[in-house]
C-alpha cells in the first residue's frame, strides 16, 4: 500500500485518480513519494480499464516542491548516486493522458511535475512558481526547458532567476493552465476534461499524445514524419471501423480500445 498517495482507479468510467497525500507537508516531493507516483503510473497504464489519469494535490497545494528537507545534506555525488531523474522520466513516459487539477501551491518540482501533465486544470487560487533560485539552487526537472518551451524565454526567465510565484490568471496568460475554475470544481473539472478523453478511442488517444509531445522533441520534418506513421497505424484499429461507421450511420461511437 502507498503512504504518501491515494490512487481512485475509477473515479469516473475509465478514468483514474492520483492524489498527492502529504498534506502537512503540502505535498513536498520526497523521493519515496516519487517512486510511488511511478508505480502507480505503470500500473494504471497497463490497467485497459484506465483510460485517462488526473494527477491532484489537495486544495491548499498540488506540491510544494522537492522536499528540501531531504535534500539539505546531500552533495552532488549523493545527487547523481540517487538518480531520482529516473523516476521522473518513467512517469514522463506515462503512455495514457494526465490531467492535472492544481489548486494552491504548483512549486518548483510540483510546478515541473504539473508540466509533464499534459493538461492542468486550475483552481482560482493555484500559484506556480520555480522558487529554487531562494534556496541555492535552479530547477532540475524540466523547470528551466518545459516552461521556457511554454511560457516563451522572458516569462521563464522571470519565474526562474527571481523566483516569484504566478497567479492562475496569469498562467493562463502565459499558456500552462488549459481551464480556470473555482477551487470547489477544480477536481471535478479536471475529472470531467479526463473523461471527455476516455470517451475517445484508447490507441487514437494514446498515438495522438505520442505525437502531440514529439513537437517538442523532434525537428518538425521528423515529427510530420513520425506523425504520418501513428495516422495511418490508427486504420490498423477497430475503433477507426467503429468510429466513422458510428458517424456515418449518426450513433455515438463505443470503442473497445481494438
Ligand atoms: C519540505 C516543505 C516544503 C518543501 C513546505 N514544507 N514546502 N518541506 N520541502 N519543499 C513544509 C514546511 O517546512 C512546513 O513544515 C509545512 O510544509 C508548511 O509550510 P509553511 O512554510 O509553514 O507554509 P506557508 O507559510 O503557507 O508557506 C508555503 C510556501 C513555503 C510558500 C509554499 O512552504 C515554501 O516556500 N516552501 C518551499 C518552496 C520551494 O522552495 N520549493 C522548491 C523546492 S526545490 P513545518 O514542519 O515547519 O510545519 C525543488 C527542486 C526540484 O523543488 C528538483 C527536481 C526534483
Amino acid at each position: 500500500m502507498p503512504e504518501f498517495i491515494l490512487i481512485n482507479k475509477q473515479v469516473a468510467p475509465f478514468v483514474a485518480h492520483v492524489q498527492l497525500n502529504r498534506p502537512k507537508e503540502l505535498n513536498a516531493l520526497n523521493l519515496e513519494l516519487m517512486l510511488e507516483i511511478k508505480e502507480a503510473l505503470i500500473e494504471l497504464d497497463n490497467d485497459p480499464n484506465v483510460r485517462a489519469i488526473v494527477l491532484s494535490g489537495n486544495e491548499r497545494a498540488f506540491a510544494a516542491g522537492a522536499d528540501i528537507k531531504q535534500m539539505a545534506g546531500r552533495n552532488a555525488i549523493d545527487m547523481l548516486k540517487i538518480d531520482q531523474f529516473s523516476t521522473w522520466d518513467s512517469i514522463r513516459k506515462t503512455k495514457k493522458p494526465l490531467v492535472a487539477a492544481i489548486s494552491g501551491f504548483a512549486l518548483g518540482g510540483g510546478c515541473e511535475l504539473a508540466m509533464i501533465c499534459d493538461m492542468i486544470v486550475a483552481s482560482e487560487t493555484a500559484q506556480f512558481g520555480q522558487p529554487e533560485i531562494s534556496i541555492g539552487i535552479m530547477p532540475g526537472a524540466g523547470g528551466t526547458q518545459r516552461l521556457t518551451r511554454i511560457v516563451g524565454k522572458n516569462k521563464a526567465m522571470e519565474m526562474v532567476l527571481t523566483g516569484t510565484f504566478i497567479s492562475a490568471q496569469q498562467a493562463k496568460e502565459y499558456g500552462l493552465v488549459n481551464k480556470i475554475v473555482p477551487v470547489e470544481f477544480y477536481l471535478s473539472e479536471a475529472i470531467k476534461m479526463a473523461a471527455l478523453i476516455a470517451e475517445k478511442s484508447p490507441i487514437a488517444v494514446q498515438l495522438a499524445k505520442e505525437s502531440v509531445l514529439r513537437a517538442y522533441e523532434m525537428p518538425l520534418q521528423e515529427a510530420l514524419y513520425f506523425e504520418r506513421k501513428n495516422f495511418y497505424m490508427l486504420f490498423a484499429t477497430e475503433d477507426q471501423k467503429e468510429g466513422m461507421a458510428a458517424f456515418v450511420e449518426k450513433r455515438k461511437a463505443n470503442f473497445q480500445g481494438k
